[in-house]
């Protein structure tokens, strides 16, 4: 089949979560399997630095936003996986800082960004060769494509990815006449919610299939605890919604080839993870030490229960417990925990900002990760985690429920711990369930072998959406 990928993330160039390694690796995937496919990015200016050999084509798209006609350049690359790369050319919407807004806000014309980039991708859609069946789109900022594809009858089937529902694309519906579509559009029936133009919304009432990134992620968010909103909306879909939980990309994340440890380590050969630990020990201007080291690796917001890690910080901290954290976000969050690394510099340390190769580090000398997520649509922290034999300590949402079999103390099995309530309360639990293991060191070894000899291959999933597709294009 012949694919095209529309998404704002990608990794190594643009990334500021896992969507980019999703747009990473399962386009190759899904190559491996024979399929044709190429993506499609806003020519963001962290893509335009770090890419190389990106060159422009002599293909110029032109399209109204509101009163205006406006254009792009098309520019094509390779990724370092030689996945063929269009680049949507627009310096006043993407040669920026940022590629949603500053840390902790929006840029205030992202309407216009992306509903033009949103009607940009049918219409590249149209030139490229050979010629998409199927359009796969990511999150919000894709999210109107599929009403563009229905709005002018285009010959794609469309697969929207809802990669996390809490961020919807809401504008005011003054904005409205900036998508150009028929007027019926704005209604509840349409693209409409609460009087205002809701992107996500859109995909999930125009696009023809709709998924997720984990079975128990999909089956959440069609309830009111976890639907923001759209609980309803999505469950009058839910003929056409699935969860397919993402693979880790091994080639990237993997103790045994990772070239930024100091040694490298695995299942079979587990003896250098301590290397790992010395290392990021030094690193942090701590002498080494054998007491449990628990981290923390996220975008700082409310989605990731930062507050609950600042509540149980007083038990990670028992018995000479330490924690590191590498995260950037939310600027209030930034701060209470400069703060307490200010209060306890020998035993918390705090890295503010996006530091890929830290988070390996930190991942392989690590013995513990923290992932107290409110909702988690799936995680890849966690499964990146488990293949470096750091357990995870986890609230049983999303995928974190479906990636981590939790410590059975009868059976001796599991690969992490997981805690039912996102309470301070529930959370130390876990965590002091945790430290009993770390004091124990045959059980201690057990779960890591477990955790490193757990699989969550990419080339499943692919094969899960090439079913998708092909009752599409059936
Ligand atoms: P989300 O997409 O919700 O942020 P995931 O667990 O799916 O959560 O993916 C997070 C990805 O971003 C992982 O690859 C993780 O290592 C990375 N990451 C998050 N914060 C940072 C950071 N501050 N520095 C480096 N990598 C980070
Ligand atoms: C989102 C989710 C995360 C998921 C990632 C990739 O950012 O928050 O859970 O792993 O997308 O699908």
């Amino acid at each position: 089949m012949n694919l095209l990928f529309a998404a704002t993330e990608l990794s190594p160039y643009a990334k500021t979560g896992g969507l980019a390694d999703v747009l990473a690796a399962l386009p190759a995937a899904l190559r491996q399997r024979g399929h044709s496919v190429a993506c499609v990015l806003p020519l963001f200016r962290s893509i335009r630095e770090t890419l190389p050999e990106l060159r422009p084509t002599d293909l110029t798209l032109s399209v109204p936003l509101g009163t205006s006609l406006q254009s792009a350049r098309i520019w094509e690359g390779r990724t370092d996986r030689e996945i063929r790369l269009f680049l949507v050319e627009k310096e006043e919407f993407f040669d920026r800082t940022y590629l949603y807004g500053p840390p902790g806000g929006d840029y205030t014309d992202n309407a216009s960004r992306f509903f033009f980039f949103s009607k940009i991708v049918p219409r590249l859609a149209r030139h490229v060769r050979p010629k998409p069946e199927i359009l796969h789109l990511h999150d919000w900022h894709t999210g109107l494509v599929p009403a563009f594809v229905r709005s002018e009858r285009l010959p794609f089937r469309t697969v929207f990815t809802i990669h996390n529902l809490a961020y919807q694309g809401n504008f005011w519906g003054l904005d409205f006449p900036l998508t150009n579509l028929p007027t019926d559009y704005f209604s509840p029936a349409g693209i409409e919610f609460h009087q205002h133009i809701n992107c996500l919304k859109a995909a999930i009432v125009f696009a023809d299939r709709l998924t997720t990134v984990s079975p128990r992620y999909a089956e959440e968010i069609q309830t009111p605890e976890f639907g923001c909103g759209l609980a309803e909306v999505l469950r009058e879909r839910r003929y056409k919604l699935s969860g397919i939980l993402n693979g880790a990309d091994y080639s990237r994340w993997d103790p045994a080839r990772d070239p930024l440890l100091p040694a490298p380590y695995s299942a079979s050969s587990p003896g250098a993870k301590q290397l790992s630990k010395d290392r990021l020990a030094k690193q942090v201007g701590w002498e080494p030490f054998r007491a449990p080291l628990f981290c923390l690796i996220s975008r700082l917001t409310e989605q990731k229960g930062i507050p609950l890690v600042l509540e149980v910080a007083d038990e990670l901290r028992k018995e000479g417990g330490r924690l590191v954290v590498l995260g950037e976000g939310d600027p209030g969050l930034e701060e209470r925990l400069r703060d307490l690394t200010r209060l306890f510099p020998k035993s918390v340390a705090v890295q503010i900002g996006f530091d890929e190769a830290f988070a390996h580090l930190l991942l392989a000398g690590s013995d513990f990760l923290l992932m107290p997520s409110l909702f988690e649509p799936c995680g890849l922290t966690q499964l990146y985690a488990l293949r470096y034999g750091t357990l995870p300590i986890a609230h049983e949402t999303g995928g974190l429920a479906d990636t981590i079999v939790p410590w059975d103390p009868a059976e001796a099995r599991g690969t992490g711990f997981l805690f039912q309530a996102p309470t301070a309360g529930a959370f130390s639990e876990a965590v002091r369930k945790a430290k009993a293991v770390y004091q124990n060191p045959a059980a201690l070894q057990a779960m890591r072998q477990e955790a490193m000899r757990r699989e969550f291959s990419w080339e499943q999933s692919a094969e899960s959406y090439e079913k998708l597709y092909r009752q599409l294009v059936e």
